[in-house]
């Protein structure tokens, strides 16, 4: 019996031998093919910034013409701080699209749903959105198609909160109060474009005074930043009578630079912008921007992504799916500040 056991205890062995040099054999298959696969990815992408950056491998990522934004980036490094300027939109870009699944509020969204409208308003204004949003985000129609739907969205959406004589003072509780949240990163993202002096258009066919009060109650709204947006008109009793200048809707936004010719004018060196939108409204908003050398527009597509996907790619350099952070700006900030 011991010689038996003998026998059985060698096979055992012998069988555990070929099963590891199977296995290294396996492995080390596995490291080769590994290494020719990336060392293939790469020889095709000729890229070698972004590559190397963490964030772009994100499966949120999603970039049409690798070897474009690596050009578009090497340049904007070159450039550094003093050729830098951001240009972006607000809600849903800056400020979160959704939490656990549950929609985040547009600064319109803010005033709908806070106790300072009737109940009766605040179903019109629903009403609204219901019957404009969609047109909004519809894959099917042109932007000449959607204009003069946001117009009407806009002319009655105003229209109603005016009937509702909101007061100035209570703008900052109202937001307070709100369920706004911006992405994750923002502090990051705006104390270091404030740290490196690099100037930030805010343009935002939102509501500028919700807008301003979000950015003061986060501790960002640094002196580098100008909101450009719909703003309050009140009377000298603090209430509101109507809005100031002319409007800013979603599909306007290509006149944006001829609106604000001074303030671009005096940013003539700054030619490489960070864009940055989440509807293809926002892809013009540097338009008109006069000395442009690099253009980087980053995308954040939030609804309909399977239908907008292909149309996002088109045309941002880089599109962001269902990402609620500002990492790959953050990453992308590192490089050139
Ligand atoms: P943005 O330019 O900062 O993204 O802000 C515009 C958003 O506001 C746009 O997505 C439409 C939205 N909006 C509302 O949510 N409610 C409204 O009543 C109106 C007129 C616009
Ligand atoms: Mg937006």
């Amino acid at each position: 019996t011991r010689t038996q056991s003998k026998n059985r205890t060698t096979a055992v062995v012998k069988v555990g031998a070929v099963a590891s040099a199977s296995m290294c054999v396996l492995f080390g298959g596995l490291v080769v093919a590994q290494y020719f696969l990336t060392k293939k990815k790469r020889a095709g992408k000729k890229t070698k910034i972004i590559e190397m950056m963490p964030e772009f491998e994100k499966s949120t990522v999603h970039i049409r013409y690798p070897e474009r934004v690596e050009q578009i980036i090497c340049g904007m490094i070159k450039g550094g701080a003093s050729k830098l300027q951001v240009i972006t939109d607000f809600d849903m870009t800056l400020s979160k699209f959704a939490v656990n699944g549950k929609c985040c509020p547009t600064c319109h969204n803010i005033i709908d749903n806070c106790s300072l409208v009737t109940e009766e308003c605040r179903k019109k204004l629903f009403q609204l959105k219901e019957t404009y949003y969609p047109i909004e985000i519809d894959p099917h129609l042109t932007m000449e198609e959607k204009y003069p739907f946001m117009v009407e969205w806009y002319f009655k959406s105003h229209s109603l909160l005016v009937e509702q004589r909101l007061q100035r003072e209570k703008l900052p509780e109202v937001v307070r109060e709100s369920d706004v949240c911006l992405r994750e990163g923002y502090e990051h993202f705006f104390d270091r474009l404030h740290q490196h002096a690099v100037p930030m258009f805010i343009f935002s066919a939102g509501l500028g005074d919700v807008l301003e009060e979000i950015i003061r109650q986060a501790g960002v709204y640094h002196p580098n930043v100008k909101v450009i947006s719909n703003f309050m008109d009140f009377d000298e009793n603090g209430v509101l009578k109507g809005f100031k200048g002319e409007l800013i809707h979603v599909y306007n936004k290509h006149d944006g630079a001829l609106r604000n010719t001074d303030y671009f004018k005096q940013l003539k060196d700054n030619s490489n912008i960070l864009l940055l939108g989440d509807s293809l409204g926002d892809l013009t908003m540097a338009d008109g921007v006069p000395n442009v050398e690099n253009v980087l527009k980053i995308g954040f597509l939030n609804d309909k992504v399977e239908e907008l996907l292909e149309k996002y790619m088109g045309s941002y350099d880089i599109v962001l799916v269902k990402d609620e952070t500002l990492e790959v700006p953050n990453s992308i900030l590192q490089k050139i500040l």
